[in-house]
């Protein structure tokens, strides 16, 4: 068949990043992403990814990543994404993806959340199925266990399920007046020297504190959403901070041990609990790598910053509030 004569079928879907509260660390099933225990996060309405994906094109899939053709590994965990979806369509088509995506990449800034939320949401659209959003939550976490949360705008919990049928992610519903932001400090754009998926791998299966850090998230996912429930922005942070340095410290127990901090990550926990002393009500939550998200009320997430931007002055600083959940159409980049 001539390439004129070939039906390309392309979508296009926008996607944001989200910030956990209570955190994702550790997988009960490598192959299917099923996490070991439950996850709550904040989708942003900063750093959205953008990916087309058109199938029916001439030749191999090709992924083009932030205008630079992908090879290797990025291009592969793409692929098998696809493989994913093809099967799942009945289709054989090969696919052309392109994805801009505005977060720096893999500094724990949950790029691949966005990434691949976006990607279940344009690859599935365009290989004709039309997927309800838990449905399309499981297709995400397939690619990145965190993108299962950022198909939802807001809060949003991600039941850890106990197969792939029942691990998606869901709305939360936020009282009126909650108001949730986060001061996002960056302090090194840096890839990480190891991913997520394989410092995980190594908590699980080497720390001794894992089982005690599966207990306590346990427990943390059941305080936080009654704390939500409750409107109740003090105990939210509380359990946020604390929840996300029993992350870090659970990796710390690891052999070898995976260490994501740099200097600015100790000197903005710092700044935090300062702030706290004044009376400034902000909590300071770590990913995969070394920079600090401040959750705070949205009404002082500029405060927050200029605070944090004197006692911390070599970070990089940008607020953001509660963005959207995914959003798929049919077409093509404009
Ligand atoms: O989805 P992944 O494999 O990139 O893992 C994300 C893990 C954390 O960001 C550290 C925690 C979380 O729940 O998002």
């Amino acid at each position: 068949m001539n390439a004129a004569a070939r039906e390309v079928r392309s979508a296009v879907a926008v996607a944001h990043s989200n910030i956990a509260l209570v955190k994702y660390w550790g997988k009960a099933d490598e192959a299917l992403h099923l996490p070991v225990t439950g996850s709550l996060s904040l989708t942003l309405d900063a750093h959205p990814t953008t990916t087309s994906v058109a199938f029916g094109v001439e030749g191999d899939d090709v992924v083009i990543l932030g205008g630079v053709e992908a090879a290797g590994r990025a291009r592969d965990r793409v692929v098998r994404f696809l493989d994913l979806v093809r099967r799942r369509a009945g289709i054989d088509d090969r696919a052309v993806v392109e994805s801009i995506n505005t977060a720096p990449t893999a500094a724990g800034l949950a790029s691949s959340a966005a990434g691949f939320a976006a990607l279940a949401g344009a690859a599935s659209l365009a290989a004709g199925l039309e997927l309800a959003p838990r449905e399309l939550s499981r297709l995400a976490r397939r690619g990145s266990g965190s993108a299962a949360r950022s198909v939802f705008g807001g809060l949003a919990v991600w039941h850890a399920g106990a197969d792939d049928a029942t691990s998606y992610a869901e709305p939360v519903a936020a009282p009126e007046g909650l108001d949730l932001a986060m001061v996002i400090a960056v302090v090194s754009v840096a890839e990480k020297e190891v991913g997520s998926g394989e410092a995980m791998r190594r908590t699980v299966e080497t720390s001794p504190f894992y089982p005690a850090w599966a207990a306590c998230a346990t427990a943390d996912l059941a305080a936080m959403l009654a704390a939500i429930a409750d409107g109740d922005f003090a105990r939210i942070g509380a359990i946020t901070e604390s929840n996300a340095l029993r992350m870090h410290a659970t990796m710390l127990g690891a052999a070898p041990p995976v260490a994501y901090w740099a200097p600015g990550t100790v000197a903005l926990l710092a700044a935090v609990r300062r702030l706290r002393a004044e009376g400034i009500a902000c909590f300071a939550t770590i990913d995969a790598g070394p920079n600090v998200k401040v959750l705070c009320r949205l009404g002082e997430a500029e405060a927050v910053r200029d605070a944090l931007a004197v006692l911390v002055p070599e970070a990089e600083y940008t607020v953001a509030g509660p963005g959207p959940g995914l959003v798929a159409r049919p077409g093509v980049l404009a």
